[in-house]
């Protein structure tokens, strides 16, 4: 027997051409909008009353109510009274978001909106930073203008506004959301001093593929740990209030699975089928909606032909209807210009048309909404009241934020990191790193944490006094300045016991100098083409001079990680591993920290090096927490968001893939030797598994697991479908601290459905706790599991649980071998 659960997944019998529903929401099909769409829905939209439906109080609808401010009746009646008074072409400009100064993509203007702001034909602007800007174009928005709308101020606040965290993945790697939730409160408080109220965050995309250079902005390839991660981030942005007058809008991104672009090439094609997409990418997302997401923003590429950007199956069918979405959706930058790319429109007017129709409500910096909307509704070809629904989910961000009552933002003096934000940033940088490695070495032992043993050290890198490069990508407003480097942070310690020596650049050759260009170096200095193997032969002698030797290595984190820096390999760039070996070469012990916001390829590093931490890019307090760690002031207790490959050729690679009739079995260290070994998924060339696979990190002391236990083994299908999140049953474990030191663990469970009907992953995340043990200290840990946990999509692409058995594990990472099992019937 198979029941199917109706109420929450994506009935199919909804999907189809534009209709209506008894809320008053239309349902679309997966297809791209065509032309003879256009009609109904102008019939549809006509009835000016229908949409005004959309915010019926909740006891009346039957689509959920994420965010019941968006959804208030009385905020509700406000953006009906102001839409009635609006001309289309102030409605228009509504629609319409510009830049001032600063550009993140092409074709940014300098423009001063000044004129147009009067005019009412701005709804918002990005690159406006401080009280006194923004203040100046809000005065005439609010005293120019004939009605009086505010503007809404984004920009990409990513991980800090002033005080900068470290990158998203990073704080992932600490499996603790309230990591990301202080980042996003200090985010927030600083942009909102900054007259800043909507931010580009946070980035929920699954990410699978480190050629990807974005993943560095995500919370890695788990979506059970990625939407943890993502309600934390709107909660400490939103307050679960964003009235509050510290709290941001944020804009969830980029709707919708960005984050898997064929080959990991940046903005490249997304193909999948929606099984996987409901199943593992938009998992985020909807946990980001759920937590009362304001706004979510539109992503460049396609989604199997269908542009995300002009996409009615996903921003109306999924986000709106099933999801109960009332916010407002955003495009990526120039993202509706570049629907014409995709093919799917050969004019401006079509694709801008094409995109508000599918749900896309403001056209971020293209212009196009701004200069060809009106007339398309002039001409017919648009029912106005499409327009209309766009303004009103833009209004509303704008009078739940309060902006309506309290446009300005008071002057203070210049933002920047303060010591609580510092002291913050420190504390989460240091739940960050991931140990991955910190074997004995012969005579010396472990060489983590660093002790009196080690009396002189070297320090070795171009990641290692770096101030720029230890912000990560995205830090927009972030200041090199305020870093502290970790030579900065070993002196403080060590004093003269501290030998430093770069090594070589992030790049060689040419390209070290183009990049000190793009790091600001001013274009008629011509400094000399670095000599890698004279710099490399100073370290070496260096290393000599020291009893261990730290090496900082990585890639350029401002240029080759975040958005359009896709790779095709993933080892350290420049010279950086010639200089690794030299400094191996010399016999002393190598701690090597690795700082990059992607997993690179460190096969060589796992083999030869004793000691590696992986750090990521940890942001303002880069030296200090790496300090902290390094010498066991705090125990590493990071895990991977991501599994380390052992080489580029791997990726995607992730630890829950689908199994398959031929699984790798035996040992594939060498090339098949015989018909067994090779007629199996592997590779001839290397092994399957991971480097460091997801979930990995170890600490400095060490943790043990007894056989966990189910506290009902047995479970009827039927009490497990009517049980949504309340727990059917629950599996418990002893988790102890076998070590000398206190350290903290993250146990986390994993399941495999054993007997579905559509293939199951060989592993799937589905409960993580982070534990606090003193040495010999023991806890138990116990993991509620409801048909959230045990649902999948069936082939009807519905949300179901089967009858079946659930092989559950637990442990320390994705590895983990402690198992039990839940038999439901
Ligand atoms: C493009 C990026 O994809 C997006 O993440 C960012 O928020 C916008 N540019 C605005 O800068």
């Amino acid at each position: 027997m198979r029941i199917i659960d109706f109420s929450l997944g994506a009935p199919g019998s909804s999907r189809r051409c534009p209709a209506l529903t008894r809320t008053g929401q239309t349902v679309y099909s997966n297809q791209a909008m065509k032309n003879s769409c256009i009609h109904s829905l102008r019939m549809l939209f006509s009835l000016s009353s229908i949409a005004f439906l959309g915010w019926l109080p909740a006891a009346a609808q039957t689509r959920p109510v994420p965010n019941p401010q968006l959804a208030s009746k009385e905020l509700n009646a406000r953006v009906e009274a102001l839409l009635k008074k609006m001309t289309l072409d102030e409605k228009v400009g509504q629609l319409a978001q510009y830049t001032v100064e600063y550009s993140t993509g092409p074709g940014s203007s300098s423009l001063s909106y000044l004129d147009m702001v009067a005019r009412g034909q701005v709804g918002s602007l990005q690159g406006v930073v401080g009280a006194e800007a923004t203040n100046r174009y809000q005065h005439i928005a609010i005293e120019k203008s004939r009605l009086h709308i505010p503007i809404l101020f984004a920009r990409d606040v990513i991980h800090g506004h002033r005080t900068i965290f470290p990158v998203p993945l990073a704080l992932a790697a600490s499996w603790d959301p309230s990591a990301a939730e202080t980042a996003a409160r200090f985010g927030a408080v600083e942009a909102r001093a900054d007259g800043l109220t909507w931010v580009f965050s946070p980035m929920v995309d699954i990410a699978r593929d480190a050629r990807w250079g974005r993943i560095a902005e995500s919370a890695g390839e788990d979506p059970y740990l990625g939407s943890a991660i993502a309600r934390a981030w709107v909660k400490g942005y939103q307050q679960d209030d964003l009235s509050k007058p510290d709290s941001v809008a944020v804009s969830v991104k980029h709707f919708a699975a960005y984050g898997a672009p064929v080959a990991g090439r940046d903005y490249n094609t997304v193909d999948m089928s929606e099984i996987l997409l409901r199943q593992v990418y938009l998992e985020p997302y909807r946990a980001a909606v759920e937590a009362g997401a304001a706004t979510l923003m539109s992503s460049f590429n396609t989604i199997n032909g269908v542009p995300a950007s002009a996409n009615p199956f996903i921003l109306n069918q999924i986000l709106r209807k099933e999801w109960g979405f009332d916010g407002m959706v955003v495009s990526d930058w120039q993202a509706i210009n570049e629907l014409r790319g995709h093919s799917i429109g050969a004019d401006d007017a079509t694709v801008a048309r094409k995109a508000l129709v599918a749900g896309v409500d403001m056209d971020m910096v293209g212009d196009l909404y701004g200069t060809v909307i009106a007339a398309q509704v002039r001409d017919g070809k648009l029912p106005e009241s499409v327009v209309d629904e766009a303004v009103r989910r833009i209004l509303r961000i704008k009078f739940a934020l309060g902006l309506f009552d309290h446009p300005y933002t008071e002057v203070g003096p210049a933002y920047a990191a303060t010591a609580e934000g510092r002291a913050a940033a420190r504390k989460v940088a240091t739940e960050t790193f991931v140990l991955l490695k910190n074997d004995p070495v012969e005579g010396v032992g472990t060489l983590l944490p660093l002790t009196a043993k080690a009396r002189k050290v070297a320090l070795i890198g171009p990641m290692a006094d770096n101030q720029r490069e230890m912000l990560g990508a995205w830090n927009v407003t972030g200041n090199p300045k305020d870093v502290v480097t970790l030579r900065m942070a070993l002196a403080e310690r060590l004093g003269d016991k501290l030998f430093f020596a770069q090594g070589c650049d992030l790049l060689s050759g040419e390209a070290a100098i183009a990049l000190q260009h793009i790091n600001g170096l001013s274009a008629d200095a011509h400094p000399a083409v670095p000599d890698d193997s004279k710099t490399i032969a100073e370290a070496v002698e260096t290393a000599k001079q020291a009893d261990v030797a730290i090496l900082a290595l990585g890639e350029p984190t401002g240029w080759m990680e975040g958005e359009a820096a896709s790779r095709t390999t993933l080892g350290f760039t420049g010279a950086q591993q010639q200089l690794l070996e030299a400094v191996a070469a010399t016999g002393k012990p190598v701690i090597l920290v690795v700082l990059a916001g992607r997993p690179l390829e460190l096969k060589w590093a796992a083999a030869h090096v004793p000691a590696v931490l992986e750090a990521w890019s940890p942001g303002v307090e880069a030296g200090h927490a790496l300090a902290d760690v390094l010498f066991g002031d705090v125990n590493p207790s990071g895990k991977l968001p991501a599994s380390l490959p052992r080489a580029v050729g791997q990726e995607p690679l992730y630890y829950a893939q689908l199994p398959t009739g031929r699984p790798a079995r035996g040992d594939l260290s060498h090339m098949p030797l015989n018909g067994d070994e090779k007629y199996m998924s592997r590779y001839v060339d290397e092994e399957n598994s991971a480097l460091y696979p997801f979930g990995w990190g170890l600490s400095y002391t060490r943790f043990s697991y007894e056989k966990p236990v189910i506290s009902r083994a047995e479970v009827p299908l039927r009490e497990i479908l009517a049980s949504r999140s309340e727990p059917v049953t629950k599996v418990g474990v002893d988790v102890k601290n076998t070590g000398g030191v206190a350290g903290t663990e993250v146990v986390q469970l994993y399941i495999r459905n054993t007997d579905a009907s559509v293939s199951q992953p060989v592993r799937e995340l589905k409960g993580f706790a982070r534990v606090t043990l003193a040495p010999g200290e023991s806890r138990h840990v116990e993991f509620p599991l409801s048909f959230n946990e045990l649902n999948f999509y069936n082939a009807e692409v519905q949300r179901t649980v089967e009858p079946t058995t659930y092989t559950i594990w637990v442990g320390g990472s994705s590895l983990a071998t402690a198992e039990t099992s839940l038999k439901v019937e």
